[in-house]
């Protein structure tokens, strides 16, 4: 069966570019391949986290991941840390990775100038644990954003070299992306982040919603209520297309444009539309959360299931690299 691995990292709450990016992906890709989700803890270290709040941030992912819809029951949900190849094939790929190709790396860039107190070897090098996440699982399909095509693309390059050094090895992983690849925040302009602050949180309240779309950017030449908009360059409205049905959303467009409608309503609208989703989220979240020992149980599981996948690969790698017992 064709494998699906993907990851995401345990800093900051999950939101809705996370979300709309990446998890409606899992969900729907855990019933047509063999999943591997991996909640990477050793990437997060790159940011310094303090351990408290890092195993913090593990758990609560755990549950969101949960909560969106990923089963335990048909993929395997486990914690980087917890399945130590990922490490040791990490520094493998390492030694294989020409310099020139990290330097490429734009995320490296945009991660140096927002921790300039702290641009750690980890940062550089981020992509190649990435890309040995993927390999241990000898994953074909990595259901990702738009912001991770770029390590992907690296993710093949070395695995490449790896087939073309040591022989065939690796299948080449294939970026599957949703219909939100690149969901910007509410400011309009940047990708949704935790980092920028410009995010919708995909388990704040109603309450906690409506005051950040409240001061969300909308169509910047609408200037007054009576001004007629232009919904395809509003990204409100961009949002209105993740979650509102065809008809209402023609409904608000038409009232956009003959300025019938206000740019409060509209919100308004999205809000309650996005509630439908976000709502059961949050109390399966909240169930989750009263019923630990089963999550510490999912991981344990899942750690399980992965590490006897993860040590296939690596007997094999080990054999192929000559990194085996002298005869
Ligand atoms: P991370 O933790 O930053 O993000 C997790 C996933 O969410 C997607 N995403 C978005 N998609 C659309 N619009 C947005 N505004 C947005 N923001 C985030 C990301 O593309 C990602 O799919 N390096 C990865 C984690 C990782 C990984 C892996 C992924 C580690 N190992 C192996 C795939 C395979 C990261 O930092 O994602």
């Amino acid at each position: 069966m064709v494998r699906v691995m993907s990851g995401i990292q345990p800093t900051g709450n999950l939101h809705l570019g996370n979300y709309l990016g990446a998890l409606v992906n899992w969900v729907r890709l855990q019933d047509q391949f063999e999943a591997f989700f991996c909640i990477v803890d050793l990437h997060a270290l790159t940011q310094r986290p303090k351990p408290e709040a890092l195993q913090h941030a593990v758990r609560e992912l755990t549950i969101g991941v949960l909560a969106s819809g990923v089963d335990p029951e048909r993929a395997t949900l486990f914690v980087q840390s917890h399945v130590p190849e990922h490490s040791e094939l990490a520094w493998i790929l390492t030694c294989l990775t020409p310099l020139g190709d990290l330097n490429r790396m734009t995320q490296f860039k945009d991660k140096s100038a927002q921790q300039p107190d702290n641009i750690n070897a980890g940062l550089f090098t981020y992509p190649i644990l990435q890309t040995a996440d993927i390999a241990l699982y000898r994953a074909e399909a990595v259901p990702v954003g738009e912001d991770q095509e770029q390590h992907l693309e690296l993710a093949r390059e070395t695995l490449r070299r790896f087939n073309f050094v040591y022989g065939d090895t690796f299948p080449e992983p294939n970026t599957v992306k949703s219909e939100a690849p690149r969901v910007l925040g509410l400011d309009g302009e940047f990708k949704m982040s935790k980092s920028r602050g410009n995010e919708i949180g995909l388990f704040e309240t109603e309450e906690e919603t409506w005051q950040k779309l409240r001061g969300a950017k909308t169509d910047p030449a609408r200037l007054r209520r009576s001004d007629p908009g232009t919904p395809e360059v509003c990204n409100v409205f961009r949002y209105h297309g993740f979650f509102t049905g065809a008809e209402e959303r023609d409904r608000i467009a038409a009232g956009c444009r003959s300025a019938q409608l206000g740019c409060v309503d509209c919100k308004r609208a999205l809000l309650a539309n996005m509630e439908r989703v976000k709502g059961p989220i949050r109390e399966r979240a909240a169930a989750l959360r009263d019923r630990p020992a089963q999550v510490d149980e999912i991981l344990h599981e899942g750690a399980g299931k992965a590490r006897a996948a993860a040590a296939a690969t690596m007997a094999l790698v080990r054999e192929r690299v000559g990194l085996v017992r002298p005869r």
